[in-house]
């Protein structure tokens, strides 16, 4: 869905807000928690990350490690969900402003089927952004069982003309893209670049790769590499982006999303809300 871009068009889409783990900065990232609020504070579209479990369900968890985020500690890959599901993932950010997390509902492991039924019974559109984290070590299962389950959903055929589609999937590595866009050509792909490598800095994008996802830290350093995007015909989805003057920033060099762990005071500074 490559387009032709100008950042001053008065007919050019708004910058979509998008929610990184979901409301992070306010609640437990990647729970239910997270993402209801997101939800409700007007996020156009969701992020998160997805791991396999031993038995091979995606759940929602950034680390390789639940030791940062649970009371538990161990590699997800080494871990069934049912154990899993017996840990904490909320205690880990309680405050003095927002005690007691664990106590609440919703503050378990997330699995990725779960995230699609909120999403679906949301009430209104909101996008998902799914990152594959670490695809190598599964050689395609992560790719695989994430298509299989879109599938469930309906979420891998073609959009109605006119539309886009409502879920694209994201990564740092080219490989995991290819295989998304070679299975299912209809999503869009965003590749996630933390550093700009100089075989990148025409604008192209490795093959696969539809939508480009620079670091906050690439805009601020070569804003010129942003036009160089636009020019190539490639939308940009910038993360992380939570200073205000960072989100000024993107929304003059006319990024098409920005990935915020603040979604509502994104918005509000965008005179959304
Ligand atoms: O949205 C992309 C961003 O999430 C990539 O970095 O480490 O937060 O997954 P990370
Ligand atoms: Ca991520």
């Amino acid at each position: 869905q490559a387009r032709q871009h100008s950042p001053h068009s008065p007919d050019r889409a708004p910058v979509q807000v998008v929610a990184h783990r979901g409301a992070s900065e306010d609640a437990p990232e990647h729970t239910l928690a997270a993402y209801v609020k997101a939800i409700e504070d007007g996020a156009d579209a969701l992020e998160c990350d997805v791991r396999l479990t031993a038995d091979g369900q995606l759940v929602c968890v950034h680390d390789r490690r639940v030791n940062r985020t649970s009371n538990g500690r161990g590699a997800v890959s080494t871990l069934e969900l049912s154990d899993l599901a017996a840990l904490d993932f909320g205690s880990w950010k309680d405050s003095e402003e927002s005690p007691d997390w664990g106590d609440r509902e919703f503050t378990s492991v997330l699995t990725l089927e779960r995230l699609l039924e909120l999403v679906a019974d949301a009430g209104r559109r909101v996008e998902l952004a799914i990152e594959t984290k670490h695809p190598t070590r599964w050689a395609g299962q992560v790719e695989e069982r994430l298509l299989h389950l879109l599938k469930r959903f309906g979420l891998t055929e073609p959009p109605p003309a006119g539309e886009t589609s409502p879920v694209r999937i994201m990564s740092f590595s080219a490989r995991s893209l290819h295989r998304v866009a070679a299975a299912a050509p209809d999503i869009p792909t965003v590749y996630l670049m933390q550093f700009l490598s100089p075989r990148l800095r025409d604008g192209r994008l490795p093959a696969g790769a539809r939508i480009a996802g620079p670091g906050m830290r690439i805009v601020r350093n070569h804003p010129a590499y942003i036009e160089r995007l636009h020019r190539a015909g490639h939308r940009v989805h910038v993360w992380t982006v939570n200073e205000p003057e960072d989100v000024d920033l993107c929304v003059s060099l006319g990024v098409e999303a920005i990935i915020t762990n603040r979604p509502k005071q994104v918005l509000s500074q965008l005179g959304r809300i």
